[in-house]
């Protein structure tokens, strides 16, 4: 019998009683290999030395200082680092505990700037169908997935939702990569112009989309297109990469490939790698200035920002992976997983789609390849996956409703910067005898 609320209270689950490495392992001593870093947290793997004797070292010396009193060192530092690693983006940071409230800070960052700039009436945020940003009210306002969403909708602000950037289910016969974000970018266009232009705060969106779609890249030129609509009607660029930012798809800051600067960046998961629960928005010179400039004074807060053990262990995470080579890692490993996961799975009949970036990929299951029809959703495939690989010793990320909301099955994979080629190979095979074991108990049902 637990006391605790538990996720799903209809679940038992495995009692997780050490991390080794890529592998987690349980109260009966099984190893289960990380695939998915819980969801794209562990970048490190669950042992880190150099993290956990850093915020050790952080807790003898000062564990917390409310920050309505003291700034701290590592905050200080962490902030440094991170700014400078922005090349000019960025110029504060304003610490929190997790990507939720990095949302909801952002949010209120992005109106509060309006305010002092004497543009009260902008309102509006718009955000993508099929996103996930969070779950406190604002976040998931803000969010397109309509299963999370609906029976709090009484409760959530009027956020407004246009096409995510999905082309395997988005891009026409005939259509050009170009094109189709072309077509995207002018959908939001005129999105903001239906709603008079000048009342629009914010556009959202996960720079690589993470959980409800399952690690899909934007296509070439869609977020530089979507930059110069923003632009256009002074709406500002909120960037989520609270589970694609920190690494995970190559770069420490996903929005770096796509040729675009946001207004503002989300970022939280790798930011402490699961050593420490922390997130964190990066906001723009410009932004900070004109709040700065006016009341003075950013209207939020909450006890925990800014903690310094939390802080010291992010910035041990940033050693790792600037100092000790482990960011650079992730491109060659992300392309060898990739070459792994379209050796096994290329061919699959059930596998209509394989994505992603970094170590950052996923792979959409159909009941038929040709037409991409979804599975029926009762048969609940991803959640049958999810216990499947478990019983292999494997945790990967499986999540429906992929095609909207309802309908669709994928899986996200997003293993330790720390993998190793052999425990890539061990990832696709335990995750090949689990969709089998999966798919031969849906046909039996079926
Ligand atoms: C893109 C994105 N934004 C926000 C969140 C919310 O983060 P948290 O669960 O830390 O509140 C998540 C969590 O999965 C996420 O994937």
């Amino acid at each position: 019998m637990t006391h605790v609320f538990h996720r799903d209270p209809r679940n038992r689950y495995p009692l997780a009683v050490r991390g080794d490495g890529a592998y987690l392992v349980d109260a009966e001593g099984r190893r289960y290999l990380d695939a998915s870093g819980g969801a794209a947290v562990s970048c490190l793997g669950h042992s880190d030395r150099a993290v956990i004797e850093a915020i050790q070292r952080q807790l003898d010396v000062l564990p917390y200082a409310h920050t309505s009193f003291f700034s701290n060192e590592p905050m200080e530092r962490l902030a440094d680092t991170l700014v400078a690693r922005s090349a000019g983006a960025f110029d504060k940071v304003y610490f929190v505990s997790g990507g939720s409230e990095a949302i909801e800070a952002a949010l209120k960052l992005a109106r509060q700037y309006f305010v002092e700039r004497g543009e009260a009436q902008r309102r509006y945020v718009i955000a993508r169908t099929q996103s996930y940003h969070g779950n406190t009210l604002g976040a998931l306002a803000v969010g397109g997935n309509p299963a999370r969403r609906r029976q709090f909708e009484p409760l959530l602000i009027d956020a407004k939702h246009v096409s995510p950037c999905y082309a395997y289910r988005g891009l026409q016969p005939g259509e050009s990569e170009t094109a189709y974000g072309e077509r995207l970018a002018q959908e939001l266009e005129l999105e903001i112009r239906r709603l008079d232009g000048d009342k629009v705060i914010a556009f959202v969106a996960e720079t690589v989309s993470g959980a409800t779609l399952g690690a899909v890249p934007p296509v070439p030129g869609y977020f530089r297109r979507v930059r110069e609509v923003c632009d256009r009607y002074g709406v500002l660029l909120i960037l989520d990469e609270v589970m694609c930012g920190m690494g995970r798809c190559g770069s420490l800051f996903a929005y770096a490939q796509e040729g675009v600067v946001p207004d503002l960046v989300a970022i939280a998961k790798g930011l402490g790698a699961g050593y420490q629960p922390i997130g964190a928005v990066l906001a723009s010179k410009a932004i900070f200035d004109t709040i700065v400039g006016g009341s003075g004074f950013f209207q939020h807060g909450h006890t925990y920002l800014g903690h310094a053990a939390a802080c010291a262990g992010a910035l041990a995470v940033q050693r790792r992976l600037h100092e000790d080579g482990l960011l650079v890692r992730v491109a060659p490993l992300g392309e060898a997983l990739d070459t792994r996961l379209r050796a096994e799975f290329g061919r699959h009949p059930n596998v209509g789609d394989i994505r992603g970036r970094g170590l950052f990929r996923g792979i959409e299951l159909v009941a038929d390849r040709e037409t991409k029809k979804p599975f029926d959703p009762t048969l609940r495939v991803h959640a049958r996956l999810k216990q499947a690989a478990l019983s292999q010793g494997l945790m990967c990320y499986p999540m429906g409703g992929t095609v909207d909301g309802a309908r669709g099955d994928h899986v996200l994979l997003a293993p330790a910067f720390i993998v190793q080629e052999a425990q890539l190979d061990e990832l696709v095979e335990k995750l090949a005898r689990a969709l089998d074991s999966t798919l031969s108990a849906v046909a039996a049902t079926a």
